[in-house]
């Protein structure tokens, strides 16, 4: 879909609401119609073939693409300042058709050891099934990662901040490092959103989101999307036609009607977690609080430099232990027990039955995510009475 003259010029907060709409799919229609035709009819056979070559514009069948889908991933397209984007059916999608289209056997990934749970499996169960060497290097450690990636690799891949332990990743410099290495460099941005750091913008190659958590903003869709160089994503997006992850047109309607709001979420989210991470560091039952807005977070200077807010989620240690995370967590009245974030209400839970939930204790304990966390994904709420809720929840730590 053609930009609007100028509307990739507009700032975000305006891209939310008009982005990837400016081509009206129905006559008069205001909102993205739900197109669904699995495949799309030519009455001769010239114009059909042009379509099917690419020589025309046009849809073919939509496992390959669809309207209702292109124009989400315009719109994610657009607040990420990328040149391409395709989409899938969830997050891991995007990242498993991603990571299978750039490796092939023998060649090495370098990565963060405790990125998000499934891409974690991916890298530790999966991909070295394809004789796919994959390293992974304690995420604070800049030192080891560059010198890790300068030893050559095909891909760096990095997540910042990380789930769920918050951690940060100087995105400009390690993609320093994998461009004078000859890598591609990929990063998942689900924690952050386009609004508050753009990887791309950082010199990143490419950047993955879980649909399903801010951008929808709503727990209802899942959804996945890469964007960012066009040659890399042409690629994926072929990958993805011939594995058929496709974003159901469904989905799709809701993640754009999702992310309309997507500003406006994201910024009292800022706000809300931040004013939250602070009490909580001033809390008794409660031994560490991660979150990188925190003038303590170890990185929070590289944190304030690539970031413009600090999203959503938090993290806090209880001094307890998990015995005191399983009497609190039931105590919350505001606040969903769910393995999920991102959303417009409150979602806490422990890494056990969240993030890392495919990983056993003694994984968890390897990437340095103490059993005692609960990872607490702040809502639209007023952060208030999210306080006084979390006040009476930790009377049973
Ligand atoms: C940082 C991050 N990336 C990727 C994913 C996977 O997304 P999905 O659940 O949509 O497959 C998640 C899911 O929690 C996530 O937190």
């Amino acid at each position: 879909m053609s930009d609007r003259e100028g509307i990739s010029k507009l700032s975000a907060a305006t891209l939310s609401v008009w982005g990837g709409e400016e081509d009206s799919l129905v006559q008069g229609a205001t909102q993205v119609p739900v197109v669904y035709s699995a495949a799309y009819e030519y009455p001769d056979v010239d114009t059909w073939l042009d379509v099917t070559l690419g020589r025309r514009a046009g849809h073919i069948y939509s496992r390959n693409t669809n309207p209702t889908v292109q124009a989400f991933e315009t719109k994610v397209r657009l607040l990420e300042g990328a040149p391409a984007a395709t989409s899938f059916a969830t997050g891991m999608a995007a990242i498993s058709n991603t990571l299978f289209t750039l490796l092939s056997p023998g060649d090495r990934i370098v990565s963060v050891k405790d990125s998000y749970g499934g891409t974690n499996k991916l890298f530790l169960e999966f991909l070295p099934r394809f004789g796919i060497r994959v390293d992974l290097y304690d995420t604070a450690d800049h030192e080891r990662i560059e010198a890790a990636v300068a030893a050559g690799c095909k891909v760096v891949y990095l997540e910042s901040p990380t789930n769920p332990t918050l951690k940060v990743v100087d995105i400009s410099r390690i993609a320093a490092a994998g461009h004078g290495a000859g890598a591609v460099v990929v990063a998942d941005n689900t924690f952050a959103t386009p609004l508050n750091q753009n990887p791309l913008a950082l010199g990143a190659d490419l950047v993955i989101h879980s649909a399903t958590k801010f951008l929808g903003g709503h727990a209802d869709a899942l959804g996945g999307v890469v964007c960012g160089d066009p040659e890399w994503v042409k690629r994926i997006f072929h990958f993805r036609e011939i594995t058929g992850a496709a974003l159901d047109p469904m989905a799709a309607f809701l993640l754009i009607r999702g992310m309309k709001t997507l500003h406006l979420r994201v910024k009292q989210q800022n706000e809300s977690a931040l004013t939250i991470a602070r009490w909580l560091q001033g809390h008794l039952a409660v031994a560490s609080v991660f979150y990188p807005g925190l003038e303590t977070h170890p990185h929070h200077d590289i944190a304030r430099r690539q970031m413009r807010g600090y999203g959503g989620v938090l993290s806090f240690m209880l001094k307890g232990g998990f015995e005191a995370v399983k009497r609190v967590l039931p105590k919350l009245r505001l606040a969903r027990r769910a393995a999920n974030l991102g959303s417009v209400e409150t979602i806490a839970g422990p890494p056990a039955t969240t993030s890392h939930c495919e990983c056993t204790a003694a994984e968890r304990e390897a990437m340095g995510i103490p059993e005692g966390l609960i990872r607490y994904s702040v809502g639209i709420e007023d952060a208030g009475e999210l306080m006084a809720d979390l006040s009476q929840a930790l009377k049973s730590a």
